[in-house]
């Protein structure tokens, strides 16, 4: 069976969907694996490493895809991809199905059995599955970076010969796995972190890391799917939360948002009149701007300094910033779903199976997974 790895071609996406050392263990398994020419190289992987790892290097990209029966990829197939890859064949990447119903029409009318790297069920056993927490834990961490680098500040608190500094504030909204990541990065870097996230379990895993967690008592008690993840708010809880918010983000020196609803445009939890008190030179790091952003005036993929002076920054893709350990994970994640499937050499699909039947978006020409039941 061949599994094929092409180069990604969505403008600044530098991540790979295997790297040599995964390359190595799946032909050890007795696969062949086919790398596209240069696939590797802005994640800084050479194709000569892949070829030591024991892949073949593809020059020409119809050929990749075509003599494909897995195609392992990053980001959603583009149509000149789907046209390339025959009937049949098997495509495991990030498809955001839910919200991208033409893309699985083409992916069902071209037969291609797409499995959907968002799409897996958040159970134990699909843990080292999980490319979303391995990808949004990056994506927190980098946020950090990315509002320490625009702050005029120090984050620590210092005593120098020249004065005291004192450590600056950051204000965590939504502490899910990237939310965790950036409380634990600015806690490293010595800020006072505080955060907030309308499900409750998550204040023991905020204080932990040395956070305060913001209580805002929410007249929905019932905030979290059975799956773990946030519901939508009412609009009466959503203006008592920014009424109380209001009075922390205008304290802060750096608020990073990162609150998100599965298959919902991002709730806006940042109003222009909050931004407004902020203090000039405050910095907002809006890592749902991919989704709309948490906060009204977010301009996704820019960078901006409002009227009051306060940055703000809606970055697009972070973990394409930190590409080498980016693919690494990724390919780990893959690798373990790619097994998943495979009996005896090829792939099989028992849709008895949990993480099948969720993942499996397409299959023979129809719609299979249980997310669209
Ligand atoms: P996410 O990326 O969908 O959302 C990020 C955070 O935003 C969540 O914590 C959510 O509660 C919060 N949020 C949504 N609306 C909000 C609002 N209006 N105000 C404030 N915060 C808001 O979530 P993520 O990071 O993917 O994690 C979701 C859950 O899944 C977490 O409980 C996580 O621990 C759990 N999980 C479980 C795994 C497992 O295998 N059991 C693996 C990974 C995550």
């Amino acid at each position: 069976m061949n599994i094929s790895v092409p180069k990604e071609t969505v403008p600044g996406e530098t991540r790979v969907a295997l790297t040599p050392a995964v390359v190595s263990q799946i032909v050890s398994s007795g696969l062949e694996v086919s790398v596209g020419k240069g696939a590797g190289m802005q994640s800084s992987y050479t194709d000569s490493s892949y070829k030591e790892a024991g892949a073949s290097i593809a020059e020409d990209t119809d050929e990749l895809f075509n003599k494909a029966d897995v195609v392992l990829k990053v980001q959603k197939p583009g149509d000149d991809e789907i046209a390339m890859m025959k009937p049949g064949t098997v495509l495991i990447t990030f498809l955001w199905a839910l919200s991208d119903q033409p893309l699985v029409e083409k992916l069902q009318k071209a037969e291609i059995t797409a499995i959907g790297m968002e799409a897996l069920p958040r159970i134990s056993r699909a843990q080292k599955m999980d490319a979303l927490s391995a990808m949004s834990s990056i994506a927190g961490y980098k946020a950090v970076l990315l509002g320490a680098n625009a702050l005029g500040k120090y984050l620590p608190m210092l005593v120098t010969a020249a004065g005291t500094i004192a450590p600056a504030k950051v204000l965590v909204l939504g502490a899910g796995v990237a939310g965790l990541q950036s409380i634990a990065t600015a806690r490293r870097l010595g800020a006072i972190v505080e955060a907030f996230d309308v499900r409750p379990a998550v204040k023991e895993q905020v204080e932990s890391l040395g956070a305060t967690f913001i209580d805002i008592p929410l007249e929905e008690t019932d905030t979290e799917t059975k799956g773990g993840y946030a519901k939508e708010l009412s609009k009466e809880t959503r203006k008592k939360q920014q009424k109380v918010l209001h009075e922390h983000v205008k304290n802060v020196d750096m608020v990073i948002t990162t609150a998100l609803v599965p298959g919902k445009p991002a709730p806006k939890l940042i109003t222009p009149e909050m931004v407004g008190d902020m203090a000039p030179g405050a910095v907002i790091v809006d890592l749902a701007a991919e989704q709309g952003g948490n906060c009204e005036i977010t301009r996704p993929g820019e960078d901006y300094f409002t009227d009051n002076g306060v940055i703000i920054r809606g970055p697009l893709n972070l973990p394409a910033a930190m590409p080498i350990h980016a693919s690494q994970l990724y390919a780990k994640t893959i690798q373990a779903l790619l097994m998943h499937f495979i009996k005896d050499g090829e792939m099989h699909f028992d849709f008895e199976d949990e993480i099948t039947k969720q993942a499996t978006i397409t299959h023979k020409g129809k719609v299979v997974s249980s997310l669209f039941t």
